[in-house]
């Protein structure tokens, strides 16, 4: 896929994130791993995929895009959440170590899905919901309802996570991750633990809740079979292995 460097490096009034130059370095147990995308541009209301097998360094973008992880280098990683703000240079937050203002960004216009959900299993589906608006002092709207009804999961409200199917649990870390309204929707492997059956359903419901929150898209999965049909941009996506297997290299622009 064409990397387009001119036409990247003029964000668009729309852009969210624009990256240029960016490295992540892992290491474990001796052997290494680097994340480089050279160009990447995501403008509002897209719904972007990043499709690669386990261990391609899908978490470890996602996780720089969440501001979790702090990038090895950068050139430029600009976000811009709403039309109206400048654009907010995060590696120069991470620099500067001004972790309040990433952290702010992040549970203001950041909505992140897991793999497994991560509710917190003492809390009810509903406060479980409820959580990203309580983070911020939103108050009671009828959302968390909303929500609920879109997904199915109306009639779990006063149930605790481990009273659940895998599938409803999910249902439930999607309501959460949307229920603050957030510019951004990540949602990494959102259905990797569901059967192919359920995964699908699961996922059209969520590219269906968050188009109706206007909520840009950033997925992660390592099947396309699942998800070719529903009208996602695939970011162009490369991983080698050095001869003596010591350093994978990913690539990913888009
Ligand atoms: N916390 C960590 N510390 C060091 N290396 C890590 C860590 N998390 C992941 N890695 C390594 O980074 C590489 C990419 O992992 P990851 O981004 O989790 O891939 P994916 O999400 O595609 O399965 C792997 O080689 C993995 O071992
Ligand atoms: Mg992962």
């Amino acid at each position: 896929m064409s990397t387009e460097t001119g036409a990247t490096t003029e964000p668009r009034h729309s852009t969210i994130y624009l990256l240029h130059d960016v490295v992540k370095n892992r290491e474990a147990k001796g052997v290494a791993f680097r994340l480089r995308v050279p160009s990447l541009r995501i403008d509002r209301g897209e719904k972007i995929a990043l499709i690669g097998e386990s261990g391609s360094g899908k978490s470890t973008l996602l996780d720089m895009l969440a501001f979790i992880l702090q990038p090895s280098a950068a050139s430029a990683f600009r976000f811009r959440p709403e039309d109206e703000q400048e654009p907010l240079d995060v590696d120069a937050c991470w620099q500067i170590g001004n972790l309040n203002v990433l952290g702010d960004m992040r549970k203001r216009h950041i909505g992140y899905v897991m793999q497994t959900g991560g509710l917190l299993p003492y809390l009810s589906v509903r406060e479980n919901i409820n959580l990203s608006r309580g983070v911020l002092g939103l108050r009671r709207d009828g959302t968390v309802e909303h929500l609920a009804e879109r997904l199915g999961i109306a009639n779990q409200l006063k149930k605790r996570p481990d009273a659940l199917s895998t599938g409803e649990r999910q249902r439930v870390a999607i309501g959460r991750a949307l229920a603050h309204r957030p510019a951004i929707v990540i949602a990494d492997e959102p259905t990797a633990s569901l059967d192919p059956y359920a995964a699908e359903n699961v996922m059209s419901l969520f590219l269906g809740v968050a188009e109706e929150f206007n909520s840009t898209v950033i997925l992660a999965s390592h099947a396309w079979r699942h998800i070719k049909e529903l009208g996602l941009r695939r970011l162009a996506h490369r991983t080698t292995h050095s001869a003596d297997s010591k350093l994978t290299e990913t690539v990913v622009s888009g």
